[in-house]
């Protein structure tokens, strides 16, 4: 059984179009995550799966059932937003058996889902309180308790931490990673801007930019072999340092040319005609480090110094580029601003990308 197809999916407001053409198979209880820049379409997409928004045109099967045209209350889908709307006047119970009470659900079932969900997400000691007497991440866990309840076979969530503080987030993802594991046979769709939750929660990660994919796949997969420069930039953080290159060798390695003159040998076979070609070179901040030996990758002077106590990060002077290069030191490292350095990098981890951003696969 599949849990949601989605087979040329488009969406247009008018003559302006957003979406233009998304095709993807989301198995039954897989955690898949939305991101990319604001504005890409997420937030439409997941709309429209909610069956908030019209599908413009293309097929979209939840369980195999073609569900274009059923209305959001017969999909089976519960969906959590970035502002928890709860009833203010309501406690914490009734908010969540608000629904179920519509629905004309009977009362021990109420009762039995109501306490398994706010067992779940260990509300049990707040039933009896109003919203305006809980905590932001208090109130938020509410919204997705009265969704638990609702027993969707989906769950939808578009940026449901982001108004937390930064420890409520902390506190609140791991919460959602436990009801993932608890909820095993739920398939759940996640919306965010925050790398973190999208690495730590997602069996796989959907990048978008303006409206289509760029790839789909595990988090570590999208990190180590991203398969364009967009994915590239977009996956990691700070985002990997890119620099622009010219290939003088190609063959089961290639031999780039940078444009301060030095030479670097990447990983990549390219054929031969990309001989002499433009070519994007990347290496992520954390695959750089300060040179021992007399092997290294460039030299430059350090720009700006933040210890964040658990990494260092050093912003060297455009040593290829104008663009400076961010170096990501593990732990409290002693570098001055002024002070000129040279950097090695980690030689299995290089990116080559080809005059149109794709990826020279290794
Ligand atoms: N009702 C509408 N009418 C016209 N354009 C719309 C409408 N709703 C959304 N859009 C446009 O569709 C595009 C996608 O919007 P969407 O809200 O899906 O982006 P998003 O990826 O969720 O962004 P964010 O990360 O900022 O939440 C945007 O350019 C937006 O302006
Ligand atoms: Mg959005």
């Amino acid at each position: 059984m599949t849990g949601l197809v989605l087979k040329d999916i488009r969406k247009a407001y008018g003559q302006v179009k957003v979406l233009h053409g998304i095709d993807l198979e989301i198995k039954e209880g897989e955690f898949v995550v939305f991101v990319g820049p604001s504005g890409c379409g997420k937030s439409t997409l997941l709309r429209m799966i909610a069956g908030l928004e019209d599908i413009t045109s293309g097929e979209m099967y939840i369980d195999g059932q073609l569900v274009n045209d059923v209305p959001p209350s017969k999909r089976g889908i519960a969906m959590v937003f970035q502002s928890y709307a709860l009833y203010p006047h309501m406690t914490v119970y009734d908010n969540m058996a608000f629904g179920m009470r519509i629905a004309g659900e009977n009362k021990e079932e109420i009762d039995r889902r109501v306490k398994s969900a706010a067992d779940i997400l260990q509300l049990g000691p707040y039933l009896d309180r109003l919203p305006k007497a809980l905590s932001g991440g208090q109130r938020q866990r509410v919204a997705i308790g009265r969704a638990i309840c609702r027993d969707p076979k989906v769950f939808l969530f578009d940026e449901p931490l982001s108004n937390l503080d930064a420890a409520l987030r902390v506190a609140t993802r791991i919460e959602i990673a436990k009801l993932n594991e608890q909820m095993a046979d739920t398939t759940m769709i996640y919306v965010t801007h925050d790398q973190v939750e999208a690495m730590t929660l997602a069996d796989r990660i959907v990048v978008l930019s303006a409206g289509h994919i760029e790839q789909v796949g595990p988090p570590l997969e999208l990190y180590e072999r991203p398969a364009n420069l967009f994915v590239a930039r977009f996956i990691g953080s700070p985002a990997m340092n890119i620099m622009p290159a010219t290939v003088t060798a190609t063959g089961d390695v290639t031999k780039i040319k940078l444009k301060d003159g030095s030479e670097v040998t990447v990983d990549v076979a390219t054929p031969a005609s990309e001989q002499g070609k433009a070519a994007s070179f990347g290496v992520r901040p954390e695959d750089l480090a300060v040179a021992t030996g007399d092997d290294f990758l460039f030299e430059g002077k350090v720009d700006i110094v933040e210890a964040l106590g658990e990494v260092t990060m050093v912003y060297v002077q455009g040593p290829v580029d104008e663009e400076s290069v961010v170096v990501k030191l593990p732990g409290i490292v002693a570098v001055k601003k002024g002070e000129v350095l040279r950097f090695s990098a980690d030689k299995t981890k290089l990116h080559l990308f080809d005059a149109a951003g794709q990826t020279y696969r290794r």
